[in-house]
C-alpha cells in the first residue's frame, strides 16, 4: 500500500522519529531499542513511552494505522511503501559495529575501487589471500567506502570472538544490535534482515567457513537487497560467490635498480619505510639501505603482516642483520614470538591459528614441503614427501588442500602448475617446533 503523503501529520518530535526510522526501511523489523535509541537520543527511557508514541501516531495515521505492525515483544515494522528517497537528501548510512580504520592502507586504492564495483553486480564477494595478506584491512577500507547506492545500512560482523559453528547467528545478531538472546536461530536472523538494504561484511570465515556458506546462502535466498562481503583463507564454495584472490602488496621486479628513488614507487617498500620511521627515530631509506629492503620485501613475498613484523625490528636490528637473518629462518618469528603481547597481533599468532586448523596429513605434509628451496609440481612433490606412511594420493590432496587454504601460491601459467610456500610459511613451518 502507498502513503500519500501529502497530508500533514500533527505529531511531536519523538513520534516522527519514530516514523521515520521505521520508513526509513519499509518493512524492516525495527528493534525496539533502536526506535528508543532514534527518539530519546539522551537517555534512558521506560519502554512504555515507546507504545504511548506509538498509539499517537496511529490515531494522526488515521485510516492506515495498520501500517504499523507490532511484532511479538521485538519491535516493529512499517507495512507500506515510501516513494523513492530523493538523492539529494543526504540521509547519513547507518553502521552497526564498524571498527575504525587504525591506518590508511598503502597500495590498495584500486582494490577497494574493483570490489565496491563488482559488489554492484554480485551479491556475494569473497576476500581470499593468506594470513596477514591485508583481507581486514581491505574489507574495512571497503565498508567505510561503500556509496550509499549499493546499501543503506553497513554491518561488520567480527568473527574473531568466535570458534564454532554453533556461535555464528548470536555473533550475527549482536553485531546487528538485535536482541534475540544467547542462540538466535536462523528464522530470527531472516527476521532480522527481512526488507533491509544491508551491508554484511564476515570477518575471518575460515574457521567456520561451513556455517557461514550455509547461512549465506540462505540470506541471498530470501534478500535480494542484502549484499555480502567474506574474508577468509579458504572459499565458501558456494554458487554465487565471487572469489577476489587478494595479491600481496607490490615488491620491485629482480631487474629493477634498486636505488630509494624507484624502490619507494612500490606499496611493500612504502609499508616497509612507513612502519620503520614509526619505530625508530634514526631510520634512513636512501640509496645505501634501498637494496637491502627492496630483498627484504622481496623474500617477504609483499606479505603486509610479515613486512610490517620486519620493518619494526629496525629499532634494534641493522637492516642488512634482519635481511641475513632470514637465511636463519627462526629470526623473524622467534622474536616476534618473544615480543608478542596479549591481545597483540603478531605473524607467529596469525600462523599458529592457520596451522592450528589444519587436519594431521596436511600439517605433515606442510611440514615436509618446508624443505623445498623453490617452486614444485605436484609430482615432485609427491616423491619427495610421499613415504611408506603418505601415499601419493593423500599427498596430493594435501597439496591441492593447501593450496586451497592459502598456504602455497599457485602458478597456473606454468603447465603444469607450480607450487610455491610463502617464505613465512615455510619459515614457520620448518621450525621443529612445530611438531604436532
Ligand atoms: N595495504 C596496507 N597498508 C598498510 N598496512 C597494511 C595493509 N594491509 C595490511 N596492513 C597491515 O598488515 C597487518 C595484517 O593485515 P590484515 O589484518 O588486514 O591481514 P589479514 O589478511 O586480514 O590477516 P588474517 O588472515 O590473519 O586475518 C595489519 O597490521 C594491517 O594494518
Ligand atoms: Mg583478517
Amino acid at each position: 500500500m502507498l502513503w500519500e503523503g501529502d497530508t500533514l501529520l500533527q505529531v511531536g518530535a519523538r513520534a516522527l522519529a519514530i516514523l521515520s526510522t521505521l520508513t526509513e526501511a519499509p518493512g524492516r523489523l525495527v528493534p525496539k531499542h533502536e526506535l528508543l535509541e532514534r527518539a530519546w537520543p539522551d537517555g534512558r527511557v521506560d519502554e512504555a513511552n515507546l507504545k504511548v508514541q506509538i498509539s499517537t501516531l496511529r490515531r494522526a495515521l488515521r485510516g492506515f494505522e495498520g501500517l504499523i505492525r507490532a511484532e511479538a515483544s521485538l519491535g516493529y515494522r512499517f507495512l507500506g511503501e515510501t516513494a523513492p528517497r530523493n538523492p539529494d537528501r543526504n540521509i547519513p548510512r547507518r553502521r552497526f559495529s564498524m571498527p575504525r580504520l587504525l591506518t590508511q592502507p598503502i597500495g590498495r586504492d584500486n582494490v577497494v575501487a574493483d570490489i565496491v564495483r563488482l559488489l554492484k553486480e554480485n551479491r556475494l564477494v569473497t576476500v581470499l589471500g593468506p594470513g596477514g595478506i591485508g583481507k581486514t584491512t581491505v574489507a574495512l577500507a571497503i565498508a567505510h567506502r561503500l556509496p550509499d547506492t549499493i546499501a543503506d545500512e553497513t554491518c561488520f560482523v567480527d568473527l574473531n570472538s568466535i570458534e564454532r559453528d554453533d556461535q555464528l547467528y548470536g555473533a550475527v545478531a549482536r553485531a546487528l544490535n538485535f536482541p534475540v538472546g544467547e542462540a538466535p536461530t536462523l528464522e530470527q536472523i531472516q527476521v532480522a534482515l527481512q526488507g533491509r538494504s544491508l551491508f554484511l561484511v564476515f570477518d575471518p570465515c575460515e574457521h567456520v567457513t561451513d556455517a557461514v556458506a550455509l547461512m549465506v546462502e540462505h540470506v541471498l535466498g530470501f534478500s535480494d537487497q542484502v549484499r555480502i562481503l567474506v574474508t577468509s583463507r579458504e572459499s565458501l564454495r558456494i554458487g554465487a560467490e565471487f572469489v577476489w584472490h587478494l595479491e600481496p602488496l607490490e615488491v620491485p621486479p629482480p631487474s629493477l635498480i634498486d636505488t630509494a628513488a624507484n624502490a619507494a614507487r612500490y606499496s611493500a617498500v612504502q609499508l616497509f619505510t612507513r612502519t620503520a620511521a614509526e619505530v625508530s627515530g634514526d631510520f634512513a631509506f636512501d640509496d645505501e639501505s634501498a637494496p637491502a629492503i627492496v630483498e627484504l620485501c622481496r623474500r617477504l613475498d609483499g606479505i603486509p603482516l610479515a613486512i610490517k613484523t620486519a620493518a619494526s625490528m629496525v629499532g634494534t636490528l641493522d637492516i642488512g642483520e634482519i635481511c641475513r637473518g632470514l637465511d636463519q629462518r627462526l629470526s623473524l618469528l622467534e622474536p616476534d614470538r618473544q615480543a608478542a603481547k596479549p591481545g597483540q597481533r603478531s605473524l607467529v599468532s596469525t600462523l599458529d591459528s592457520s596451522y592450528d586448523l589444519l587436519p594431521y596429513n596436511e600439517r605433515a605434509v606442510l611440514r615436509r614441503l618446508a624443505h623445498f628451496a623453490g617452486a614444485f609440481t605436484l609430482d615432485a612433490a609427491v616423491a619427495v614427501v610421499g613415504d611408506d606412511t603418505m601415499d601419493a594420493s593423500v599427498v596430493r590432496e594435501a597439496v591441492v588442500a593447501l593450496a586451497n587454504k592459502s598456504f602455497l601460491i599457485v602458478n597456473h601459467q606454468t603447465r603444469p602448475p607450480e607450487y610455491r610456500l610463502f617464505e613465512t610459511v615455510r619459515a614457520y613451518a620448518a621450525t621443529s617446533f612445530r611438531a604436532g
